[in-house]
């Protein structure tokens, strides 16, 4: 079956009970048990084990990552907090470089309880990767497209490195999306989605959703975590997800036609220094991508000529595009993204980054041109 009607059907039967077609919101915190054997009566027993909502979401998650398990969460921070914790303690890490700034946060001040190490590397050079593996890797974790410099990592070839070194590849795709790139049919182990962005779709939601290859130890051991530590996604906000990956894929045509013009319009303007969008036959990444992706997204950000005052003053003209942290939505934002990072951050000054959304195009650009102006 294709990822659009995949993306369309799974997790979605007629409710067994009143043959609704939309899927019910099933808000029960608790579940009735067996008279005989005290036993859940219909496989559910409490909320934060499993809900039959979040049940249906997960169905379809796996379905459109070709994976065999996945689990939902309340945001994408769980989802990375659960896997990290499900590793062995004494694993050795490597973390993108270039990636969620919140990631490697995560890394600096929880990784020493948790008994992990790890070390930032360029994902984009797997040369670099390969050299970085040290005898306690256990796990290589790249983002492609990165955020918010829009590297590529060549995902199979980072697979077969961390699978001769007996370690996992996870790999951040949220950029991307499963209706452009599916890490697990390209060799990866465990995909992670902040389902807050393109999945949920309309910046109404948060979740988070991990797709594992192979219903393992693994997927067992983050579940536990998940359970234990208790990330689960609400009810309603699984209900939204899922609502989301209906429209997943024509929503992503779109996002990817509004953002090469975006792109292409951008790439031809004197006050701009560099734009960052891997369908740019400039962009280092752009063979990779090209393989590996069908399409290449909705984000791209773009350097102005100056420095941070300079590229403050072009986001604080814009009309259409909105001043605002986040990505996937249906509405156009701009972000100075060294300002939503803090004082972590790795992001070059001038740089804005840009969720482009499903406006007219043209729209878009006539708003990028006069900010620029
Ligand atoms: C690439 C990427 N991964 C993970 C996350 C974390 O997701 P959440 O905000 O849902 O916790 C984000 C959030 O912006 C993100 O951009």
């Amino acid at each position: 079956m294709r990822f659009e009607t995949k993306a369309v059907h799974a997790g979605g039967q007629p409710d067994e009970a009143t043959g609704a077609i939309a899927p019910p919101i099933e808000l029960s915190t608790t579940f009735e048990r067996n008279a005989s054997d005290g036993q859940p009566s219909h496989g559910y027993s409490y909320i934060r084990d499993h809900n039959p909502t979040q049940t249906r979401l997960e169905v379809a998650l796996a379905a459109i990552d070709s994976a065999e398990a996945a689990l939902a969460f309340g945001s994408g921070m769980s989802a990375a907090a659960a896997l990290f914790q499900a590793l062995p303690p004494g694993s050795h890490v490597l973390l993108p470089d270039d990636g969620y700034y919140a990631v490697r946060i995560l890394a600096s001040d929880f990784f020493p309880r948790w008994e992990l190490t790890h070390d930032l590397i360029s994902m984009d050079e797997a040369d670099r990767v390969r050299k970085a593996l040290r005898p306690g890797t256990r796990a290589i974790w790249c983002e492609s497209p990165s955020n918010p410099l829009m590297k590529i990592a060549d995902i199979a070839a980072l697979a077969s490195i961390a699978h001769a070194a007996n370690a996992l590849l996870i790999v951040d795709g949220t950029f991307a999306t499963p209706a452009l790139q599916r890490p697990i049919e390209l060799g990866a182990d465990v995909v992670l989605h902040s389902t807050t962005k393109y999945l949920g779709g309309h910046s109404d939601v948060q979740g988070g959703s991990l797709a594992f290859r192979r219903r393992d130890e693994l997927f067992e051991k983050t579940e536990h975590v998940r359970t234990i530590v208790g990330g689960v996604a609400s009810p309603f906000n699984s209900w939204l997800v899922l609502r989301g990956i209906r429209t997943l894929a024509p929503r992503m045509r779109l996002h990817c036609e509004n953002a090469r013009a975006v792109a292409d319009f951008l790439a031809k303007h004197p006050r701009v220094e560099a734009v960052h969008y891997p369908a740019l036959p400039s962009h280092p990444g752009h063979e990779i991508a090209a393989r590996q992706m069908s399409d290449f997204g909705g984000m791209l950000s773009f350097r102005v000529k100056g420095g941070q005052g300079e590229a403050l003053a072009v986001a604080a003209k814009t009309k259409v595009f909105t001043r605002a942290t986040s990505l996937g939505g249906v509405e156009s934002l701009i972000e100075h993204r060294a300002s939503s990072e803090g004082p972590t951050s790795r992001t070059p000054a001038n740089l804005l980054r840009v969720s482009v959304g499903l406006e007219h195009k043209d729209d878009l650009i006539a708003d990028l041109q006069q900010a620029l102006e």
